[in-house]
């Protein structure tokens, strides 16, 4: 077990090595059984932390807030729109006068090209951890929480075959941060995976040239394929969820943003589709997962998140738990 994480940033779970990112599980887990057991968790007494957002959430802002007063302290929400941001102040005025104010900073900024600069930005002038809440490119709490959730699930990871399946969306642009995330980390844990998505959906090389190299080391491996029957063959875990095409919203408008969220390049993957009959390819005990918001009846069929191999509920459970982990690690530890 790995303890020095006191004041670090906490922006990409490559910046950890495997035995901090499993001790950030370990204490996540402890806290769970805390919070369980009605156990008082006052690690964060008198803290204040700022979480600043350009972009809707559900789980990752009220997962920080709840999570964040669990452990005795105060958050405060900050809608960057209603900052001086929108004139134009800069991350670092902002980072250095938060940071003076308060014990952390944590920020959601998903716009293409922009969000992971701003966040490194504000991390090179903080003088307190700077915490990701979603970037154009990394989501580290998701992924964490995703891992956590197989691990309680399965146990083992090695050699387990999940399956990151590009779905169709009609709802909004998603961010490649999930994926991302989750193809860099699941190959830390041993497992197999698979990565499948129609032609033009593919996540940048040096991703998955990173995601194979973690595989090597770790024992993994990682295969990428447009061929969605493969994905969902035999699969232990199947993710099937949207992702934007950053390779053309990267010339004009953000990914997350102001382009037509349906055109019909998109429209033409209509059948990337998680279905009851694909899942019944898979192996007898799959695990759905999604992080949520899904796009019902898009991505997948309502039989199937609401069936018996999902597990969307506990893996959105698990946000509140590994908030909670990290944020005692960084502003808690020693
Ligand atoms: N999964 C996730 O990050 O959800 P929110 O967008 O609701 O925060």
């Amino acid at each position: 077990m790995q303890t020095i994480f006191r004041g670090r940033h906490f922006i990409n779970l490559e910046d950890f090595t495997k035995e901090e990112v499993d001790t950030m599980l370990e204490v996540s887990l402890d806290l769970k059984k805390k919070f369980a057991m009605g156990t008082p968790t006052p690690y964060l007494l008198h803290q204040s932390m700022f979480l600043m957002f350009f972009e809707q959430s559900t789980r990752t802002r009220n997962s920080m807030e709840a999570g964040f007063a669990q452990l005795g302290g105060h958050a405060g929400f900050l809608d960057s729109s209603s900052m001086q941001i929108a004139h134009g102040e800069s991350a670092k005025d902002t980072a250095i006068i938060l940071s003076r104010f308060g014990h952390a900073i944590a920020c959601r900024y998903c716009n293409w090209g922009y969000g992971n600069k701003y966040l490194t930005e504000m991390a090179k002038w903080s003088t307190k951890p700077i915490m990701n809440l979603q970037c154009d490119l990394y989501h580290p709490f998701q992924a964490l929480a995703d891992l956590m959730t197989m691990k309680e699930k399965i146990g083992d990871l090695k050699r387990v075959k999940v399956s990151i399946i590009w779905a169709y969306a009609e709802s909004h642009k998603k961010p490649i941060s999930v994926p991302v995330s989750q193809v860099l980390l699941f190959p830390r844990y041993g497992m197999d995976v698979v990565l499948a998505h129609p032609k033009g959906w593919e996540l940048p090389d040096w991703v998955i040239a990173q995601a194979k190299a973690n595989a090597e080391k770790y024992g993994g491996s990682v295969t990428v394929t447009d061929n969605e029957a493969e994905a969902y063959e035999g699969a232990h875990i199947v993710i099937p969820k949207n992702w934007g095409n950053w390779v053309t919203d990267q010339t004009g408008v953000a990914a997350s943003g102001a382009v037509a969220v349906v055109d019909d390049k998109l429209k033409a993957q209509k059948s990337w589709k998680c279905t009851e009959a694909k899942m019944a390819t898979a192996d007898k005990n799959v695990l759905y997962m999604h992080a949520l918001p899904a796009d019902r009846n898009n991505e997948v069929e309502d039989s199937v998140i609401d069936g018996p191999h999902s597990v969307v509920y506990d893996e959105a459970e698990n946000r509140l738990h590994t908030a909670k982990g990290v944020m005692t690690l960084l502003m808690g530890g020693r």
